[in-house]
C-alpha cells in the first residue's frame, strides 16, 4: 500500500506485487519500459497505461502452466481489437460475453473458432452473429436457450457446439456481487435440481445442437486451487453420470476468477503453473474415482492477465486537510474517479499509488478522491502520499487494467480516458481517449 521512497521503487518480479515487470525509478523519474510517465502525460490525462510485455508475459505464462489445454482471456475485464491479438499471438483463444466484446474480437481478427460466447441472457441478433462467425463455443446458461439456439441454428442451417454452464454450489473468491456458483443467482444450470442434466439431454438429442461440454465458473479473486478443485469434482461427478447415460463430456471448462494482488499488503496469489497443477489433480482423481477418461481442460482468466499490467496516471488537482475522529486526513483530489474505476465505490476496492516527483516529505494518511459529484467517489480509501502532493503532481495508480476501462462511464460528462500500451518498440492507443466531439455528438442537433 503505502508510499514508497521514490529512489528504491523495485522492479517487481513478473508476477508479483501490484505493479508490472517494466515500471522503473530511473533518475528519480518514474518510467514504463523506458517511457516516463511525464512524457506519456502530455498526451492528457488521466490515462490507463498497459505495460504490453508484461501482460503478454502474464497471457503466456497461463498456456504454458495449463499445456495441454486452451486458455480463453476473458475478455469482458478489458478488451480491444489490438490486445484481442496478442492475446491470439500468445496462443489463446477469447472468452467474449456480449455482442460488444463478440464484435471486438471479430474486429481484431481472431478467427470465430478461437472465441467462447457467454451470457445469461443472449438476444437472437447475438446467437446469429456467433452462429455466422462459426463461435468455437456457446455457453449455454438457461433452459430456454436450447431451444431459441436450436431454432436459429436450424434456420440457419448450422450445428451450434454448445457448453453447458452449471452450478456447483462451490463459493469462492471475493465479494458477492461477483461470487457466482452457489444456487441463489442468475448464472449457470443447477447440478442439485437437475436442470443441468435436463438441459445437456436436450442438447444432445438435437440435430442442431453439438454438445461439447461443461462450464463451471465459481467467482473472482481467488488466490488457491481448492475452489477450483472442488468444482472440478462437482462437474466430474456430473460428467460420470452422463458418460454412464450415454453422453460424452470431451471438454470442462473451469471459468475464470484469478486473483491479483492490488496492494503490496494482499496476499499474494499462486504461480499459473501451482494454480494449473493444484486444478489438474483434482480433475485426474476425480476421473479415476468416476472412472472416465480426463476430459480436455479450459481456463478463462482475465484480471490475473490484464489487471497488473494496467495503470491509472491521473493529475493531482485540489488538496484540502479534514479533521476525522482520528486527526487530520489528507484529501487529494485527481482528474478522473469513479468514471474511471468504478470498484472502490462498488466492491469497497483497495488500491495503491506512487507520486512521480522526488521528495523528502514525510508520508501523511491520504485519501485520493475522484472530480465527480459524489462523496463516494474514492479511489483509493487510505494510502501514506508524501505530505507535499499538490496541484499538477502525475499520481500513478496500480492494478487498474482489469474492470477499470471495461466498466468505465461518462458519468458527470466527462471524457472517457485512453488506453495507452506501452513497450520498448513504441507507444500505442488501444482505446484513443474520447474527445468533446465523441461526448457532444451523441446529443441530437438543436
Ligand atoms: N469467465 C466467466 C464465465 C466469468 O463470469 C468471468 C468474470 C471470468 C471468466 C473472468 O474472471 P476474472 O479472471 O477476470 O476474475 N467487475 C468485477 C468482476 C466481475 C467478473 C465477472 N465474471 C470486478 O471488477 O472485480
Amino acid at each position: 500500500m503505502s508510499f514508497a521512497p521514490l529512489a528504491s521503487i523495485p522492479a517487481p518480479e513478473p508476477g508479483t506485487g501490484p505493479w508490472p515487470a517494466n515500471l522503473a525509478c530511473t533518475e528519480g523519474k518514474l518510467t514504463l519500459a523506458g517511457h516516463a510517465l511525464s512524457d506519456l502525460a502530455v498526451r492528457g490525462t488521466p490515462v490507463y497505461l498497459v505495460d504490453e510485455d508484461d501482460m503478454r508475459s502474464r497471457a503466456r505464462a497461463w498456456v504454458d502452466a495449463i499445456g495441454d489445454g486452451d486458455v480463453y482471456y476473458a475478455g469482458k475485464s478489458f478488451l480491444s481489437p489490438l490486445l484481442a491479438r496478442w492475446m491470439v499471438e500468445e496462443g489463446l483463444y477469447i472468452d467474449t460475453a456480449s455482442e460488444g466484446e463478440l464484435r471486438t474480437a471479430l474486429a481484431g481478427g481472431v478467427p470465430g473458432e478461437k472465441i467462447g460466447l457467454h451470457g445469461n441472457s443472449k438476444s437472437d441478433a447475438l446467437l446469429e452473429l456467433a452462429l455466422e462467425n462459426n463461435v468455437g463455443r456457446i455457453v449455454v446458461d438457461s433452459p430456454g436457450e436450447v431451444e431459441q439456439l436450436a431454432d436459429i441454428a436450424s434456420r440457419l442451417g448450422r450445428v451450434a457446439p454448445c457448453f453447458v454452464r452449471v452450478t456447483t454450489g462451490v463459493h469462492a473468491g471475493g465479494h458477492e456481487f461477483i461470487a457466482t456458483a452457489h444456487e441463489d443467482q442468475k448464472f449457470g444450470l443447477s447440478l442439485a435440481t437437475g436442470a443441468a442434466r435436463d438441459v445437456v439431454t436436450a442438447i444432445a438429442n438435437h440435430p442442431n445442437l453439438s454438445f461439447l461440454g461443461l462450464h463451471s465458473h465459481i467467482g473472482s479473486q481467488i488466490l488457491d486451487p481448492e475452489g477450483f478443485a472442488a468444482a472440478a469434482s462437482a462437474v466430474i461427478a456430473f460428467a460420470g453420470e452422463l458418460t454412464r447415460n450415454g453422453i460424452a463430456v470431451p471438454e470442462v471448462d473451469l471459468g475464470g476468477g484469478y486473483g491479483i494482488q492490488y496492494t503490496g499488503e494482499d496476499p499474494q496469489p499462486v504461480s499459473e503453473k501451482q494454480m494449473l497443477a493444484g486444478i489438474r489433480s483434482a480433475l485426474e482423481a476425480a476421473c479415476a474415482a468416476e472412472g472416465i477418461d480426463v476430459p480436455r481442460l479450459s481456463i478463462e482468466p482475465g484480471r490475473s492477465i490484464s489487471g497488473p499490467s494496467g495503470m491509472t496516471l491521473y493529475t493531482v488537482g485540489a488538496t484540502k486537510d479534514v479533521m476525522t475522529d482520528d486527526g487530520v486526513r489528507r484529501y487529494v483530489s485527481v482528474d478522473g474517479g469513479m468514471s474511471d474505476n468504478i470498484r472502490p465505490a462498488l466492491y469497497g476496492a483497495d488500491y495503491t499509488a506512487l507520486v512521480d516527483r522526488v521528495t523528502d516529505a514525510e508520508g501523511v494518511p491520504t485519501r485520493v478522491v475522484g472530480m465527480h459529484c459524489e462523496s463516494g467517489d474514492i479511489v483509493i480509501k487510505d494510502v501514506s502520499l508524501p505530505g507535499d502532493v499538490s496541484r499538477g503532481d502525475l499520481l500513478l495508480v496500480a492494478a487498474t487494467g482489469a474492470y477499470g476501462r471495461s466498466m468505465a462511464s461518462n458519468y458527470n460528462m466527462i471524457k472517457r480516458a485512453g488506453v495507452l500500451a506501452v513497450s520498448d518498440r513504441g507507444t500505442t492507443w488501444l482505446v484513443r481517449p474520447e474527445t468533446w466531439e465523441d461526448v457532444l455528438g451523441l446529443f441530437p442537433e438543436l
